[in-house]
């Protein structure tokens, strides 16, 4: 362990080194991310109902519904499942306690192996299942894990060249006079020279031979550290790897524990003294399906968890040809593309930049000293159980002492908030304002104009300030989050559940200032029961600098990450949102909250990032407008040259929502906060001017007994009933969505909770830009390529008097 240590902490030294030297205006270098692996031409999502008929499957309200689900699953894999095929269902698999409906998610086994991305999730209500995802292998079976003479075989080879040749036409796109460049697109630019050279990431000067040379016995560490040659972005340290291949393999240490899917248990090695890394990284064989002569087949990988200090990879390398990488997912999210150059003691009072205001152009500090949401939060922001407190772990306490324990810094059960302007991944310690017992968060901010040399420390003077902000900031989207639904079981950030269900100790880790960058932040999303890590830079665009910690958006662009990627195929699953479609959808989720969180009443257009980037226009390609002069993005824009990043989807995807947003809002009208009641003394919810009254239905049980359901709490405005639907639309739909698939679960949502009475209202801001029920992508792309077709048509039941000319123009192909 020791070494481990020294190797992480040379690490960060490298890192902080070059920060320092950096001057305000030098372009620094980008953070590299890898995001990408095989598309599933087989995986669809079915929104339309099913009923679920068994023997010994009770017809009654109350059956339990993962067993309708997993009779569902029986039942349409017939064909599938064999003695060597089968599934399990997974412990993150919960029920929405909001709208009733239960989030069934399995994980395909095949030989007594993982398929890491057999992926089926199964939405049921009232025994009823509504949709499911699926992308699970229906092939053959492959009789053993790994076939004799499989390292003879080369399915990766027709993968590979694919991959590469897709690469190679767009290239293009990550140069031209985009501002707005998002570093993964850098990386990528990387791997593409890599792959041209070489099929899936084997790099030129990696000596292919002296990586299987270290394979003959069934080891996974010249895999691990054939992968780690193309995820650090040091070069020498690749260099190093390269050069001292043996030495490092020889280094590796492996400890090794038992992991369970449901109730599959997996053997996990744990591999220390990996370069680059910051924590063991957790190795298990698992398969991934690629393609091979239109077909897909199982192929046996190396499933790799990877912690650096700016990335958290999920990689799946090839076991038969260790060089190659298949998949690959960063848990890491930017925010931005960088641009180039009750149990409470007290009643705490923060002076901040009010929620509303999305920066300091936008208004001034005031004292904030409401109370937390008493159902998101019950015991506050500052106050958390002994046992799950880091700064207890190992502290051995007497029995019988007190069970919570209060704070007076900004470390609570939902976020950890403090200064790194080290950049390193030290956290607890790390220095954060403390209010004592009066808990009064009250601190100057007062930048002035200095001399560039002085900038960096003008902006250090107002710390305290800028944490309490990023306290204050990500605990209140923690309690709105939780009021949509991100709750405890489907996945929330917080050390300690409440008996909520759900795994604890993950609070979010906010680093305010954080030094290993300038000019963005980024989030982390591990698994649930792993804290987010959220880091958030200064800006050097202006002198005094800006302090992204204090533009709103920004922070709440970098929650929703933590949100999309917990709730998209199941708590456990953090590799749904990669690359491509699902990827940019996971960015424009986070615009589009941070653009509905600081709209009003008034409609009116919104940037992103336009303070701290200190650009008129702020950071992306288009502000998000109604006015398709000055947005005219529609689902055909992701085929332009510049919108393979996730970033530029993720902007288009957020403009069509915020133009359906803003079709709920025409009917149902605004609500000036997006914050429902506070529950009363017994706990229910009232409905208030928030919600519109509860209603109930009945439902008759197999004894002929008439059961009363509440029917869910609806939010009666357009745009808090906006931001309902596309949380739960998330819940909804499968792992890897693409567009079509996010859209069909928001409509599904709304069928959930208003029986579908936005239909229309739904479908005419999708189909406005081009996401119209016909709307097609062929050839896509492991990058979200591919070339696509924009339908502006609404399905005919919503076409008002318009009567199809000929009988070609009836589709009933959408079922929902
Ligand atoms: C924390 O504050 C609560 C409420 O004032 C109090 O009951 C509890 O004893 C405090 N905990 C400790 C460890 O002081
Ligand atoms: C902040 O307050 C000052 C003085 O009270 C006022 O001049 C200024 O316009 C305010 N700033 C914003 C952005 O509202
Ligand atoms: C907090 O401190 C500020 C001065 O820093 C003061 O103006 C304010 O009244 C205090 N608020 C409370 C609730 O004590
Ligand atoms: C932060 O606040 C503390 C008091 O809580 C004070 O001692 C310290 O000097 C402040 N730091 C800065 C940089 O102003
Ligand atoms: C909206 O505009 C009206 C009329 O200009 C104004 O009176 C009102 O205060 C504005 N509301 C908000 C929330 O900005
Ligand atoms: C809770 O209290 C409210 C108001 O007193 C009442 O209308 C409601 O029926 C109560 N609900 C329950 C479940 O007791």
């Amino acid at each position: 362990m020791r070494s481990f240590f020294l190797t992480s902490l040379a690490v960060a030294g490298l890192a902080s080194a070059a920060v320092a030297h950096i001057a305000p205006d030098a372009e620094r270098p980008y953070r590299k991310s890898l995001g990408f692996g095989p598309v599933h031409p087989h995986a669809v999502f079915r929104s339309a109902p099913y009923q679920v008929q068994a023997a010994g499957l009770r017809a009654s309200p109350d059956v339990d519904p993962l067993d309708v689900a997993t009779t569902f699953v029986v039942n349409h894999l017939r064909d599938v499942l064999s003695e060597t095929s089968s599934f399990v269902l997974r412990e993150d698999s919960y029920t929405d306690e909001a709208t009733g409906v239960t989030h069934a998610y399995f994980r395909q086994i095949v030989n007594g192996v993982e398929v890491i991305d057999g992926d089926l999730n199964v939405n049921v209500k009232d025994r009823v299942v509504l949709s499911y995802g699926d992308s699970f292998f229906h092939g053959p079976a492959p009789t053993v894990v790994v076939e004799e003479g499989a390292s003879e075989r080369d399915p990766h080879g027709e993968y590979c060249s694919r991959l590469e040749s897709q690469l190679l036409f767009r290239p293009e796109a990550t140069r031209g006079e985009q501002v707005a460049l998002h570093a993964s697109e850098a990386g990528n630019a990387e791997l593409i020279q890599a792959l041209h050279q070489s099929n899936c990431g084997s790099r030129s000067f990696v000596a292919e031979s002296a990586i299987h040379t270290h394979n003959d016995e069934f080891t996974n560490k010249p895999a691990l550290l054939a992968f780690m040659m193309h995820a650090t972005p040091s070069e020498s340290v690749a260099q190093d790897i390269n050069a001292n291949f043996r030495k490092h393999i020889v280094r590796m240490r492996s400890t090794f524990d038992t992991a369970y899917t449901g109730d599959h248990a997996t053997t996990v090695e744990y591999i220390h003294n990996v370069p680059d890394t910051v924590n063991p990284v957790k190795a298990r064989i698992g398969y991934i399906q690629v393609p091979e002569g239109g077909k897909t087949v199982l192929l046996p990988v190396w499933k790799f968890e990877v912690e650096m200090a700016d990335n958290w990879y999920e990689a799946a390398v090839s076991v038969t040809k260790p060089h190659r990488i298949i998949s690959v997912v960063d848990w890491a999210s930017d925010a931005y593309a960088p641009i180039r150059r009750e149990q409470e003691s007290k009643q705490p009072t923060y002076h901040v930049f009010p929620w509303g205001v999305n920066d300091p152009s936008e208004g001034n500090r005031t004292f904030w000293n409401a109370k937390p949401d008493a159902i998101a939060s019950p015991v506050g922001w500052h106050t958390l159980p002994f046992e799950n407190d880091p700064q207890y772990f190992g502290v051995r306490r007497k029995a019988g002492s007190e069970k919570f324990r209060n704070t007076t810094t900004t470390w609570g059960n939902n976020v950890f908030a403090h200064e790194n302007w080290e950049g390193r991944n030290a956290w607890v310690d790390n220095y954060r304002p403390d209010a004592g017992a009066s808990l009064n968060f009250s601190y100057a901010y007062d930048p002035r104009e200095t001399g560039s040399e002085d900038a960096l420390a003008e902006a250090k003077g107002y710390i305290n300030a800028t944490v309490t902000q990023l306290f204050y900031t990500s605990n209140l989207v923690h309690d709105l989050f939780y009021r949509y639904g991100f709750d405890e079981v489907s996945g929330n950030f917080q050390q300690h559940n409440f008996g909520r269900g759900g795994a604890e100790n993950d609070a979010v880790i906010a680093n305010a200032q954080d030094g290993s960058g300038y000019n963005n932040a980024n989030f982390m999303t591990p698994p649930d029961g792993q804290n987010g890590r959220c880091r958030m830079y200064l800006w050097n665009t202006a002198n005094p600098y800006r302090d992204g910690d204090l533009e709103a958006g920004i922070v709440i662009h970098e929650l929703a990450h933590g949100l999309s990627t917990r709730l998209t195929g199941g708590p456990a699953n953090s590799g749904c949102l990669g690359w491509g479609e699902s990827g940019g959808m996971g960015e424009g989720w986070g615009d589009f909250l941070a653009t509905t969180i600081r709209s009003t009443a008034n409609y009116s257009d919104y940037p992103m990032g336009e303070w701290a980037a200190n650009r008129v226009g702020g950071i992306r390609n288009y502000v998000y407008s109604l006015d398709e002069t000055i947005n005219p993005s529609t689902y055909k824009t992701l085929d332009k040259p510049g919108y393979w990043g996730v970033h530029a989807i993720g902007e288009v995807w957020a403009e069509i929502l915020w133009v359906v947003s803003q079709k709920l809002i025409a009917k149902h009208g605004y609500s000036d906060t997006l914050f429902p009641p506070q529950p009363l003394e017994n706990g229910t919810v009232p409905a208030g001017d928030f919600y519109r009254p509860r209603e109930h239905y009945t439902l008759t049980t197999a004894s002929g007994a008439q059961v009363t359901k509440a029917k869910p709490l609806v939010p009666k405005h357009g745009n808090s009933l906006a931001v309902q639907l596309v949380i739960n639309g998330m819940k909804l739909q499968p792992c890897r969505p693409s567009f079509f698939e996010a859209r069909d679960a928001i409509v599904q949502a709304d069928q959930v909770l208003t029986s579908g009475e936005n239909f229309c209202e739904l479908w005419k801001g999708f189909s406005e830009r081009g996401l119209g029920p016909d709307a097609r992508v062929d050839g896509r792309t492991p990058w979200g390529g591919g070339v696509r077709t924009n339908d502006y048509e609404v399905p005919l039941a919503c076409k008002e008097e318009k009567i199809p000319e000929d009988p070609e123009d009836v589709k009933l192909d959408f079922i929902i």
